[in-house]
């Protein structure tokens, strides 16, 4: 079956029986249910890839955007065939990932932290490896690699072994395989997770180029809502392994109203607040704080709101109750965090 979309899904489905997370909290609990269900013989099964129809087109920059455990990894491994998927179908550059596996890898890189690695080879080597791998020539595999290495400010590490490289670093070797091979297809897993800014920035950059000069149809999982902003063309919000929403950052932006979400900027803030502050109205979804200065409590306190209701003055009233100084509380503009907690009522992270 010929599709012209670069990934389209049907009713993909993947469950998982056994081990399974779902919040460190409360983990004695869950540690007793698991022994439980042991010692009666039952075992756990999570739906990690729920149902799921996607289509991505032919060069597409498609995130996939969801809180950890949502289901993001499982995905990106039934679209790279390491993992069968147990119902439902995709078609990932024409061929299916029932059927024609071996096609379906030769189509994609899949750039994965570390995954892939020879770390008793340089730099260099672990690159011509993997373009001799894709049946590149040599000589035009070596170009690449210097011009890739180059673009990666990584030229000063072609000889170095990749144990001797920061986490940033050995992401930069991986997804310059991505740029050497030039597969219709790249599928990144959280591509800047853990890494400093200027790391993650010029990797942003440089999958940027991926996509825009060699046209490659990008699918990328993160749980960083910037990110998804910064890049995508396309993001699909996945919760719990089903697809929420899918489009445009600014569409998906456009399904919150700017007075559903009230921003306060306070002095005094603590903590302990949270849960008074979540009670003050039935039309509030969640509270997201970010803590400026734990000294003097300054924090930027958002208050995100189910309908259409003015609790500016019930939240304002508590906070001054509570001996907070209230800076400025106005209504923003909603990011796609806003969005996620519009669609689930609750919090990314
Ligand atoms: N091999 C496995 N065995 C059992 N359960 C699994 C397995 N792999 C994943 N799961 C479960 O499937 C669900 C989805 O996991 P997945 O790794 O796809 O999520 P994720 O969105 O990539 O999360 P993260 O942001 O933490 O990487 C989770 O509940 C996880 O515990
Ligand atoms: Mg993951």
């Amino acid at each position: 079956m010929r599709s012209s979309y670069a990934i389209q899904t049907f009713n993909l489905t993947k469950s998982f029986k056994g081990k399974g997370y779902e919040d460190w909290r409360g983990w004695t609990d869950q540690l007793t249910e698991i022994v439980k269900r042991r010692v009666k013989g039952e075992r756990k099964v999570t739906v990690a890839v729920d149902h799921v129809d996607l289509k991505v087109a032919s060069g597409e920059f498609f995130g996939i955007l969801g809180p950890n455990g949502a289901g993001k990894t499982t995905l990106i491994k039934l679209l790279t065939c390491l993992l069968y998927p147990d119902e439902g179908t995709a078609i990932v550059n024409g061929y299916d990932i029932r059927k024609d596996r071996k096609m379906v890898k030769a189509s994609s890189s899949l750039i994965c932290g570390w995954w892939g690695t020879l770390f008793n080879r340089t730099v260099r080597q672990n690159l011509l490896f993997c373009g001799k791998m894709f049946g590149l020539d040599e000589k035009v595999a070596n170009e690449r690699i210097d011009l890739v290495l180059e673009v990666l400010s990584m030229k000063d590490k072609a000889d170095e072994l990749p144990w001797h490289l920061s986490s940033g670093m050995l992401q930069k070797m991986s997804l310059a395989k991505a740029f050497l091979v030039r597969t219709p297809i790249v599928f990144l897993d959280e591509p800047t997770i853990g890494l400093d800014p200027n790391v993650a920035y010029s990797i942003r950059e440089f999958v940027k180029k991926l996509n825009g000069e060699l046209g490659q149809t990008i699918f990328m999982s993160t749980h960083y809502m910037l990110e998804a902003e910064l890049l995508c063309d396309r993001v699909a919000i996945i919760n719990e392994g089903k697809i929420v929403a899918i489009g445009s950052p600014s569409e998906l932006k456009e399904r919150v109203k700017k007075s559903n979400i009230l921003e306060i900027k306070v002095i005094g803030y603590y903590d302990a607040l949270h849960d008074g502050l979540k009670e003050v109205s039935s039309s509030i979804l969640e509270i997201t704080e970010s803590i400026e200065d734990p000294v003097i409590g300054k924090a930027s306190v958002r208050v995100h709101v189910k309908e259409h209701e003015n609790i500016t003055q019930e939240v304002l009233g508590f906070l001054e109750d509570a001996r907070c100084q209230v800076r400025y509380a106005k209504n923003m503009e909603p990011t796609l965090e806003d969005v996620f907690i519009a669609l689930t009522g609750k919090r990314m992270e």
